[in-house]
């Protein structure tokens, strides 16, 4: 699917974006471990969910989806799920959170399970759940690395583990194996990784701790509480309708009741440092997060630098906020951000190649990019690499542009924000499909 995009009209209106991806993951995963029936209102319907829902349902929980977004969940307790055995692969299509949370799930099972994905998941590395879960007591078997990957789990033993790369979905594996594990499971982070999962297992009832960057969890007594959860409205794709609403002339957007978790917040705090006029509104909670209105004006901005756990708060904010930096005066400097090349796609040279067909000034670092702005950018075709946020950090770049951009390949805009361009479209932008 290929889209237009014209720029020139303002950007202006209140929205909601989208239920949080992360959140919806492990709302069904942990749902269906849970003893008891779970309501899930406000998951999001995207691909990558969708993969996990299909998941959950192979290994024999009953899902009902009352609306795209409203779910009621019959969990079947922590070792009641039923593991298809080594003939039936579980499919979890292009989603990562998918892939490696099952498998931390399913090294408790004394089963194999057999998991794979489409070809974009088969080039994500997974030895780095595979080697905790192997020390853990689980045989795991990647494919030089890589899914598909086989696990024959049960008789798990908990271990201290100083995790090499700041990952949520390492630490949710290695504490979702831990709820399996005979004795006390401790993860040290690297950096501030999304706390998701350990703000619901605590919800549930699970005995969890967190001091500085070191996590604790004792495997449960009590069978895991049912989850009651409104998912809050996803930060990382408010993000986008945020950086438009800042690059668009005379633009003002009000994202509604969005979730402001500090690991997820990183780039909120960039911009404003870069001078992005950004009002946070009263905080309160939803589903166990904070959420709080975020009004955003357009305005110029000042290059800014990131580095060090920043990076970890903002791990999927980069396609969009090297747009943003191509409109910021002076050289902004990206370091320490080398895990995006193993994300959907490399970030780092598939965000400089595209933008620089748009004429930004971007140059590319092992382990980041530097971007000289301002820059008028110009219309162009411009690909997406199968890559859902760079697919959409190129549309904005397209609002911003002069003339008109194509954005080849944006049917992967599902996989995290279904209604990314009616949105966009309701605040104003000019995008058609062609
Ligand atoms: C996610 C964690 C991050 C993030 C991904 C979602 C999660 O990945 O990039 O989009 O839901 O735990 P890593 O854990 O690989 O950094």
């Amino acid at each position: 699917m290929q889209l237009r995009i014209c720029s020139g009209s303002a950007l202006r209106g209140a929205v909601t974006a989208p239920g949080d991806k992360s959140i919806s993951h492990r709302a069904l995963l942990l749902s269906a471990l849970a003893q008891g029936d779970s309501t899930i209102y406000g998951w999001l319907p995207a691909a990558d969910c969708q993969a996990t829902l299909n998941a959950v349902r192979a290994l024999g929980v009953v899902v009902e989806q009352h609306a795209p977004g409203d779910l009621i969940v019959h969990g079947r307790g922590l070792r009641g799920l039923r593991p298809p055995g080594a003939q039936t692969v579980l499919d979890c299509q292009g989603s990562g959170t998918t892939i490696r949370l099952l498998a931390g799930i399913l090294a408790g099972y004394p089963a194999v399970s057999v998991l794979d994905g489409h070809a974009g998941l088969r080039r994500r590395p997974m030895e780095r759940v595979a080697v905790p879960l192997r020390m853990m007591g689980a045989q795991v078997e990647t494919t030089n690395g890589c899914p598909p990957i086989t696990i024959r789990g049960g008789a798990l033993r908990a271990i201290e583990y100083p995790m090499p790369v700041a990952s949520a979905q390492v630490k949710s594996a290695i504490l979702l194996a831990g709820l399996y594990a005979e004795g006390e499971t401790v993860v040290h982070q690297p950096g501030p990784a999304r706390d998701h999962t350990e703000r619901m297992l605590r919800a549930q009832g699970v005995p969890i701790i967190q001091h500085d960057a070191t996590v604790r969890l004792m495997p449960s007594e009590q069978p895991l509480a049912p989850l009651q959860l409104t998912v809050p409205a996803d930060f990382s794709s408010a993000a986008f309708m945020l950086v438009a609403a800042l690059l668009v002339p005379n633009s003002e957007v009000l994202l509604r009741q969005t979730n402001v978790n500090p690991t997820r917040t990183g780039l909120l705090d960039v911009l404003q440092a870069m001078g992005a006029p950004i009002q946070v509104g009263e905080v309160s909670e939803q589903g166990g997060e904070p959420v709080a209105d975020l009004l955003v004006r357009s305005a110029p901005l000042r290059a800014g630098q990131v580095a060090g756990d920043l990076v970890v708060r903002m791990i999927d904010e980069f396609p969009i906020f090297a747009v943003a930096a191509t409109q910021a005066y002076g050289n902004t400097v990206v370091r320490d951000a080398q895990e995006l090349r193993v994300k959907e796609s490399d970030r780092i040279a598939a965000v400089a190649t595209e933008l620089r067909k748009m004429g930004a000034r971007i140059e590319e670092q092992p382990d980041g990019f530097v971007v000289e702005g301002p820059v008028t950018l110009r219309g162009a075709h411009v690909d997406s690499h199968g890559d859902h946020r760079l697919a959409m950090a190129l549309v904005v770049a397209g609002l911003v542009a002069h003339g008109e951009t194509v954005v080849q390949g944006c049917e992967v805009i599902g996989d995290s924000f279904p209604d990314f361009v009616p949105m966009m479209r309701q605040l104003g932008a000019a995008i058609e499909e062609i």
